[in-house]
């Protein structure tokens, strides 16, 4: 049994496609041991509170300064002993210490098609603000493995999805949430629960 740990600052709709998903077998062999968040007022505390799965906050405010709350975090997260950890619209940036701690156990969902619109300042709507003012046509999602690096480690699954006229921001978020992210992030899951996803020379390889 793949036990997750599953990391959340906002509206946690991927949560739920991950919760959705355990429930109805399409994520098989796995159990949601702990929803953590960095933000009190995150309504992803409430969809894991429903479903009665652990869940805590832990936030930066709470602490005098950042190592503070990196430690802490960081000794809250061993303490779950997951598998794996989801990032799943979590705003922090993970300190060194837990991306080498967690080597090749961290996966981040991120709503474009990485190496687009990705890296420091690319985040929820800014994602879709850069790709719309670029006017490209196919966007997308991208889940991949979280090294030291923003966005920068391998890549698990990519979805592409269409950029249509007259998309706004908030349209197109919308759209590759409903077409991508809720999708191939419970699949990665899944396909890490089977044990057939490794990582060799910074490449991910998917056996079939
Ligand atoms: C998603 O667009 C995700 O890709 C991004 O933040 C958003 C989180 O949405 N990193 P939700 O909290 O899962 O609804």
């Amino acid at each position: 049994m793949l036990k997750i740990g599953v990391l959340v600052s906002g509206g946690g709709t991927n949560l739920q496609a991950i919760i959705d998903s355990v429930e109805n077998g399409s994520i098989k062999n796995t159990e949601i041991s702990v929803v953590i968040s960095n933000n009190k007022n995150a309504y992803a505390l409430e969809r894991a509170e429903k479903k009665g799965i652990k869940n805590i906050c832990i936030s930066p405010k709470d602490f005098s300064d950042r190592a503070e709350f990196n430690r802490v975090f960081l000794e809250k997260l061993d303490s779950c002993q997951v598998d794996l950890v989801v990032l799943a619209g979590f705003l922090v940036v993970l300190p060194e210490e837990m991306t080498k701690k967690y080597e090749n156990r961290i996966i981040n969902i991120h709503p474009s098609l990485i190496p687009s619109f990705c890296g420091k300042g690319y985040y929820g709507l800014k994602v879709h603000e850069a790709a719309l003012s670029r006017g490209v046509k196919v966007t997308g999602a991208t889940v991949h493995f979280v090294d030291a690096g923003t966005d920068t480690g391998p890549i698990l699954l990519q979805k592409a999805v269409e950029v249509k006229d007259g998309d706004t921001p908030e349209i197109l978020q919308r759209r590759v949430m409903e077409e991508a992210e809720w999708k191939i992030l419970p699949q990665a899951i899944d396909l890490i629960a089977q044990e057939k996803v490794s990582v060799e020379n910074g490449r991910v390889r998917i056996a079939q």
